[in-house]
């Protein structure tokens, strides 16, 4: 869900220091893990732990902090940050705010906690993790699938049909099928969405996913070209080559990812959403910094995987994506002035994103 600005908080200064440099300099191990340690930990002075959530943050967005804490814990497997946070999130955000079992009315929002709690589940082992993830998707099939123009709804009113939720609910059904009993179940619903997903066509010629489909407009692809779009495919694709392997599926996240790279960074290598107005749709400004962190975080998986140097955040490309830069490139409204509170929060996780990203 993006959120609306009724939702926010009054903007206050924050001044970003202390916030990892991803510059792409040969920093050397000990120093990246001691950046993104400290990082991690003026992150938890937001977290509020009697909601189990960062404060200012919002619903979605807090699933995706998760899951840049959970990167974290992988990349540095003996600073044991997350340890208290899976069992306090898991105990406090469900009942403090209201989205028992993690659902809301947004099914895209469920399957980003859905793959917050997969994350939660490899690293702890923990069974209660896999479990809440498998109910949010048992649920996204048994009332958010079957939408007008094929595909998923995005949303319970079944009002939009979004490349994000079919992107997400193909991402949750790969990671089940690579995780529970009832495999092939699962990979016949990752296969079925993402064959909608290819024919509907959310892949336009210029090779970037486009946001959705119009019900009102004979299901004609439509909207902005937002980051996470590009982002959320290439893990998709990445986790159901690995449940039921097929040829094609990293050669067509290569190409997403190759087109995001020469459309969506511009010439001094900074990231932007494409097609919208931050004017027009002020919004975007507080979730832009939360799309770009799911773009990075699933390129830097795309790198490993095809084990190329080219989808490195450190490479040329989107290296200067960090401090004042990536306050300019994600809150381009907000860059003459203060950094918004909220945005500054979202942005340290994004923050996160980039240096995890680059080689540990
Ligand atoms: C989708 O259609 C199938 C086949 O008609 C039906 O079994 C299923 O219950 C429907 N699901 C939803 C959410 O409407
Ligand atoms: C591989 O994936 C493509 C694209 O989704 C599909 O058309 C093709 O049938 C798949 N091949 C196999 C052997 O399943
Ligand atoms: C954004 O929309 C406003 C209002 O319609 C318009 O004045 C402005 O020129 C637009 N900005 C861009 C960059 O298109």
């Amino acid at each position: 869900m993006r959120l609306s600005l009724s939702v926010l908080a009054v903007a206050a200064v924050c001044v970003l220091h202390g916030i990892p440099r991803a510059t792409g300099e040969d920093i050397g191990t000990a120093e990246r893990v001691a950046r993104v340690t400290r990082a991690a930990y003026l992150m938890q002075g937001w977290y509020d732990p009697n909601k189990g959530l960062w404060l200012t943050a919002g619903w979605w967005n807090c699933a995706n902090i998760l899951q840049v804490l959970a990167d974290l814990q992988e990349a540095c497997p003996n600073c044991h940050l997350t340890d208290k946070v899976w069992s306090t999130t898991w105990d406090k955000a469900q009942t403090g705010n209201g989205f028992k079992d993690f659902k809301n009315s947004y099914y895209d929002d469920n399957a980003w906690w859905a793959l917050a709690w997969l994350k939660a589940y490899d690293l702890t082992n923990n069974p209660r993790y896999l479990n809440s993830a498998s109910l949010l998707f048992d649920d996204f099939v048994t009332t958010g699938t079957n939408a007008t123009c094929g595909g998923v709804w995005w949303n319970r009113p079944r009002e939009h049909n979004t490349a994000i939720a079919n992107a997400l609910f193909i991402s949750v059904a790969a990671q089940l099928a690579n995780r529970k009993d009832n495999k092939k179940y699962y990979v016949e619903w990752a296969k079925k969405n993402l064959e909608w997903f290819q024919n509907a066509p959310l892949l336009r010629p210029n090779g970037l996913v486009q946001d959705g489909v119009s019900i009102s407009k004979g299901c004609a692809v439509g909207g902005g070209f937002y980051t996470y779009n590009q982002g959320v495919i290439l893990g998709a694709l990445i986790e159901l080559n690995r449940a039921a392997p097929n040829d094609t599926y990293l050669p067509y996240a290569q190409k997403i990812a190759d087109a995001a790279i020469s459309i969506m960074v511009d010439k001094n290598g900074i990231l932007h959403e494409q097609g919208d107005n931050t004017t027009t749709n002020p919004s975007l400004g507080y979730d832009g910094p939360s799309f770009k962190g799911v773009f990075i975080r699933n390129l830097g998986r795309l790198a490993k995987e095809v084990k190329s140097e080219k989808y490195r955040v450190s490479s040329t490309t989107t290296r200067r994506v960090s401090g004042n830069q990536v306050t300019k490139a994600i809150a381009p409204s907000a860059s003459t002035g203060p950094v918004h509170e909220t945005i500054s929060r979202v942005l340290r996780s994004t923050n996160l994103e980039w240096t995890l990203s680059s080689p540990l």
